[in-house]
């Protein structure tokens, strides 16, 4: 694979302008200082997808997808960073060369190239093993669960034999060296030797959005423990930021992924054609996951185990979808354990409709909320309507919060005023911890973290729609407020194109390598509030995010701090920032 420096990269960026680029694809119009046109990647009858020229980036209002000219371009022709790059400069006539990555990137490149050359070897031999006679105890194994030989070629599924050293032996005849196994994560290395990490297991090759065979996940194949043993972190595998299924998932045109927890799960709902099932990697689900998803689809079922493990798992991803903008559904499974077991007991048809009755993920949290309350008790039916007020205003929409108002009034026999009244008085002190009476401290500080990085977004897009105010944010906010590590480098780069006058944010976007941070960081670019506001809102939206990032910035350098007096010059600084002093700031109109 060729490697292009970045100064070529922004070489065919700054000449591949992208209402040209995209106009050879798509149809688009001017309006004001922006181009619109159907979504190529969503289907729609009035135009939400926006090009802006002097960004150099596209959004669609729509479905949510957003980038520079090769994220575009990657996703249209279905092509990687590299092949993009490529594409664009033969179409513009530029000649690139290749091989000129720093020393330090090449060696980061090659490794990463070489651990997941090694997996996929890996996956073979797995494969070939489970279809040999040693692995016919795998195989029966996997036949006993119901899988079709299809299902098993589909997925890749292996299995680890148990002599010890059987994958190592053999991937030190390929000629592999130590210190290159070792970064896969696949063996068990001290002073004594190298032994395969996974023993008598079926193995599930864990694939990235490319069809990379990033790690694996491997299962025991009776009661013992642990059931499932899965890769380690790796230079190539994040789990946080990858869901098993998502390379087929992603090649349905559906309107919804289903999310489940396991590896089988996800097996077993593709095997019986819904193909849009993803799981998160046997960890909780994340703001990365769910950004991930909203680029492909609008809403996400939820089908999450029946036990209290997996209700608890739902609760704590519905806001995570619900910030990432995509809507939640809770799909029931009572009274079976799984999607798996579901479909097995009482077949595809049954679950069909499972999915087609899932619960809004608001009323589901409201019944789970109503569960934790004797509502017979008047004292404790006023709590219940209380915190039922209180979550209300997640929904910063008053039209969508009245609307889910009625319903739940309706549903659980409130006074419709009585709960509305509440809402105001709560909207009153609005902070963001309605969520508290549910969740415990310790969640809350999470979900902090991912509230900020929802504010950092709006904060560099409206800093981008306004230049002008940067002399006025930056005594205010500096990159080094971003306790977001992305956010951070982004707020450097934007913040040194803004002191250089040269404002290019799809030059910024272009910066990152993986294709999904690019697009992540396109949408640090282009995120909007949620709602309408007037310009007069917005000042004083934007004055509270300056607020809350300096806020939040200080909290985070206090933590772990033990110089008094360093500590003492903080608290006095966070008062500041508690109190809304002079600040004004004012934005332009559009
Ligand atoms: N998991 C894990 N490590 C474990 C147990 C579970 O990583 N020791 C992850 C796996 O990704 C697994 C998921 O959590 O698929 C769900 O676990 P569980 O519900 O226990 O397993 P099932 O998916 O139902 O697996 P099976 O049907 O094979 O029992
Ligand atoms: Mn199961």
């Amino acid at each position: 694979m060729p490697w292009y420096s970045s100064e070529m990269i922004e070489e065919v960026r700054s000449r591949s302008d992208i209402v040209d680029v995209i106009g050879s694809y798509v149809r688009l119009r001017r309006t004001g200082s922006t181009y619109m046109g159907l979504c190529p990647f969503h289907s729609e009858n009035t135009p939400s997808f926006n090009v802006n020229p002097s960004h150099q980036l596209y959004k669609c209002f729509g479905c949510g997808v957003g980038g520079n000219v090769f994220t575009f371009i990657m996703e249209y022709e279905h092509y990687s960073f590299t092949e993009a790059v490529k594409f664009l400069a033969d179409r513009n006539g530029i000649a690139i060369s290749g091989g000129e990555m720093s020393e330090e990137q090449k060696k980061r490149e090659s490794i990463r190239a070489a651990i997941i050359e090694i997996n996929t070897k890996a996956a073979k031999f797995y494969y070939a093993l489970l279809k040999s006679e040693h692995g016919k105890y795998g195989y029966d194994y996997l036949k006993s669960r119901g899988l079709s030989e299809e299902t098993i070629r589909h997925f890749g599924l292996g299995f680890a034999g148990s002599g010890g050293v059987e994958l190592y032996g053999y991937l030190k005849k390929e000629g592999y060296s130590d210190t290159l196994l070792k970064e896969t994560g696949l063996f068990k290395m001290d002073e004594r030797g190298a032994y395969d990490k996974f023993l008598n297991r079926v193995m599930f090759p864990i694939m990235d959005i490319s069809n990379h065979v990033i790690g694996f996940g491997g299962r025991v194949m009776g009661d013992a423990k642990p059931k499932y043993l899965n890769s380690p972190e790796t230079k190539v595998f994040d789990k946080g930021r990858n869901l098993y299924g998502l390379n087929y998932a992603k090649k349905g045109r559906k309107k919804a992924f289903i999310l489940c927890e396991g590896y089988m799960d996800v097996i077993a709902m593709h095997q019986a054609g819904f193909t849009n099932a993803v799981a998160s990697l046997g960890t909780a689900f994340t703001e990365y996951q769910a950004n991930i998803i909203k680029r492909y689809v609008e809403e996400v079922l939820l089908i999450y185990d029946s036990d209290e493990a997996g209700r608890k798992a739902a609760l704590r991803a519905i806001p995570i979808l619900r910030r990432a903008g995509l809507s939640g559904k809770v799909v029931s499974l009572n009274p079976h354990k799984d999607p798996d077991e579901f479909i097995k007991a009482e077949g595809t048809e049954a679950f069909e409709e499972r999915l087609s009755s899932a619960v809004n993920s608001f009323f589901f949290e409201i019944t789970v909320l109503k569960d934790a309350f004797n509502l017979s008790d008047p004292a404790q039916k006023t709590k219940f309507i209380h915190e039922t007020a209180k979550k209300l205003l997640v929904f910063r929409d008053k039209v969508e919060r009245d609307s889910y108002l009625e319903a739940i009034a309706a549903e659980h026999g409130i006074p419709k005023e009585d709960l509305k009244n509440l809402v105001i008085r709560y909207g009153n002190s609005y902070t963001e911890n309605y969520e508290e009476p549910l969740e415990r401290r310790t969640e809350r500080k999470k979900k902090e973290e991912k509230g900020i990085t929802y504010s950092y977004q709006l904060f560099l897009s409206e800093l981008i729609a306004n230049p002008n105010i940067f002399a006025q944010v930056k005594e205010a906010v500096s990159p080094k407020d971003f306790f977001v590590e992305v956010y951070r480098e982004v707020a450097g780069l934007l913040y040194q194109q803004l002191e250089e006058g040269e404002l290019i944010p799809a030059k910024i976007v272009g910066q990152f390598e993986e294709a999904d941070t690019q697009k992540i960081v396109a949408d640090m670019f282009q995120t909007d509030y949620e709602m309408d506001m007037s310009l007069e809102e917005r000042e004083k939206a934007f004055i509270e995010l300056i607020y809350k990032i300096k806020e939040y910035s200080i909290e985070n350098r206090m933590r772990g701090l033990t110089d008094l007096n360093e500590l003492q010059k903080l608290v006095k600084e966070k008062k500041k920032w508690q109190n809304p002093g002079n600040l004004h700031i004012s934005l332009k109109d559009g």
